[in-house]
């Protein structure tokens, strides 16, 4: 499988700054070896849906509603996002699980909402640095897994330990081959044989000089990048150590 390079850009990008960030991007994606995808805030997303159409360079949300329309207040539905020219969103971030509440149930809900749209889910699940102290990241890793997917579930997993997000740490590789192995046991025993199908994505503190080592270890189908992929010269360094296939 071809491995895939997202880009998680959180709360950062005007409008400028966004669109030079997508044209940089764009500049250098010729030839990689992997699948690329951006997640731009919501502001940004018709603006860059204008840049990268037509592109290899895929566009994706943050987040989203489960639901298609409706009394939801300052929320976004997955067919709006599907609209505006997204094929993927970011669902369940710990980010999101920690500041918004978000349970796996909730998450389930969204998973569902993006497949109506035809939106590709990239699921978050990863366990604090507590719970891997205490050696439950397996178990609440697979439970996350078990409760925020439904069974025809067709996208992808992104596993970031909420320790390594943005701190410089990283597990290592053993813990990280490790954890990708049970998830994959997980996907078969929560999808049947449809589980060797999903990417696994490593996310957190993933670099330039670490890219290409967590990118070479079994299981790992590519990386969610937050900070580095503010920057065009980081971010396509990193894809460029992606393994084709
Ligand atoms: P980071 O964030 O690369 O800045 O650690 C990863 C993420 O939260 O997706």
């Amino acid at each position: 499988m071809r491995q895939l390079i997202a880009g998680n850009w959180k709360m950062n990008g005007l409008t400028a700054a966004s669109a030079a960030l997508a044209d940089a991007i764009l500049a250098g994606a010729d030839s990689l070896p992997c699948d690329l995808l951006v997640c731009p805030p919501f502001t940004q997303i018709a603006a860059l849906a204008a840049i990268l159409r037509g592109t290899m360079v895929s566009l994706g949300a943050q987040n989203c509603h489960e639901a298609a329309s409706g009394a939801h207040t300052g929320d976004i539905s997955p067919e709006m996002l599907a609209d505006v020219g997204c094929t993927a969103v970011i669902l369940g971030h710990s980010e999101r699980r920690q500041n918004h509440h978000e349970t796996d149930a909730t998450v389930h809900a969204k998973v569902l909402g993006a497949a109506r749209a035809s939106l590709m889910p990239v699921v978050c699940v990863g366990e604090t640095e507590a719970q891997r102290d205490a050696g439950q990241h397996l178990a609440i890793v697979g439970g996350q897994i078990a409760g925020s997917l439904p069974e025809n579930f067709g996208g992808v997993i992104a596993y970031e330990p909420i320790w390594a997000i943005g701190t410089g740490r990283t597990p290592t590789q053993a813990d990280i081959e490790a954890m990708h192995c049970h998830i994959r046991a997980s996907l078969f025993a929560h999808l049947g044989p449809a589980g060797a199908r999903v990417r696994i994505l490593y996310g957190g503190s993933v670099k330039p000089d670490n890219a290409a080592a967590i990118l070479a270890i079994p299981e790992v189908g590519g990386a969610l990048v937050g900070g580095a992929s503010l920057d065009p010269k980081h971010f396509l360094a990193i894809a460029a150590s992606a393994i084709g296939g």
